[in-house]
């Protein structure tokens, strides 16, 4: 049995198509709202909070892998893997982030390094993906376009690999079928590098439509983002996408090609399928 956590996130949605579509045996998807969530026919949905481990046990019985979207709730990480070891689970798959290695000193990055040594020390086998900035954060940008506004950008010329989150499933699902990814640490990156401005234009040209750009100080997308951020993490977001970028988080890696044997999906392709969402 896999369990997929976040199953109804950007990564874990492609998941559990993927692991569906290659037979990868009983499989179990998990959501706070199955009311809300729908998931292809053969997948399990069951029930839990990953901020209260104690809510996991029918959704742990009887699982040997499972794929962990960590930081859901404040401390849960340390209970949700002890959880996992204590039910029996063999084999965890970590999503981590590319910052744990290019910006260690941001208070995300470090969450995410140690929820790394928690599930590497935790007594099951292990495998830590560590993606960079997803494509479907472009959807912060949704409103804005579906409402005719212009799109702001504090960093609109800053180009970085950015991945589409179906790479990253596919990495997983690998490592989740494929014993000779446990113990591996994956750095994941889209194929090349694409600037905010060629984003906008990229769903611009699945709309069909002009979409208008607005450049601004970092001051104030900082107060753009930090009620619904915070400051700490509306800070880290701003480095890493322009602020404070450094060599190893311009540079594009060929993982996801040496994990899956097909070359990572370009950004442009993320905006096509879902161009839905800025209509
Ligand atoms: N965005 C980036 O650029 C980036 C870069 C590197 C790493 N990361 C990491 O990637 C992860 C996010 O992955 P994602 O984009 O696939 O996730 P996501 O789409 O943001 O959401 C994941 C799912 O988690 C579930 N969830 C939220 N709180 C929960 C809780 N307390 N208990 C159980 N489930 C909960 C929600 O499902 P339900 O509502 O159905 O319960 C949600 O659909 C984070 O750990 C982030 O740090 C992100």
């Amino acid at each position: 049995m896999i369990l997929v956590t976040g199953a109804t996130g950007n990564i874990g949605r492609a998941l559990v198509e993927e692991l569906r579509a290659c037979g990868a045996g009983p499989l179990r998807g998990l959501t706070r709202d199955p009311a809300r969530a729908s998931f292809p026919e053969g997948v399990e949905p069951v029930v839990g909070d990953l901020a209260d481990a104690a809510s996991l046990g029918p959704a742990l019985d009887g699982v040997r892998s499972l794929f962990l979207v960590p930081g859901m709730g404040s401390g849960s990480d340390a209970a949700v893997v002890d959880a996992a070891r204590r039910a029996g689970v063999e084999h965890v798959v970590l999503v981590s982030s590319i910052t744990v290695q290019t910006h260690p000193h941001l208070g995300p990055a470090a969450q995410h390094l140690v929820t790394e040594q928690l599930v590497k020390d935790g007594g099951t086998a292990w495998t830590v993906l560590r993606p960079t900035q997803f494509a479907s954060n472009a959807l912060w940008w949704a409103a804005a376009i579906r409402g005719h506004q212009p799109v702001r950008l504090p960093y609109a010329d800053t180009g970085l690999p950015t991945i589409h989150p179906a790479d990253i499933a596919s990495v997983a699902r690998a490592a989740l079928v494929e014993a000779r990814h446990r113990g591996r640490t994956y750095t994941l990156t889209g194929p090349e590098r694409v600037t905010a401005r060629q984003q906008v234009a990229a769903i611009a040209g699945a709309l069909g439509r002009e979409v208008p750009v607005a450049a601004v100080s970092r001051e104030e997308a900082h107060r753009d983002m930090a009620p619904y951020l915070g400051d700490e993490v509306a800070d880290a977001v701003l480095d890493v996408t322009g602020g404070d970028v450094n060599e190893e988080l311009l540079r594009v890696h060929d993982t996801v090609e040496r994990v899956t044997g097909f070359p990572a999906r370009p950004f442009h392709r993320w905006a096509e399928e879902n161009a839905a969402a800025f209509r």
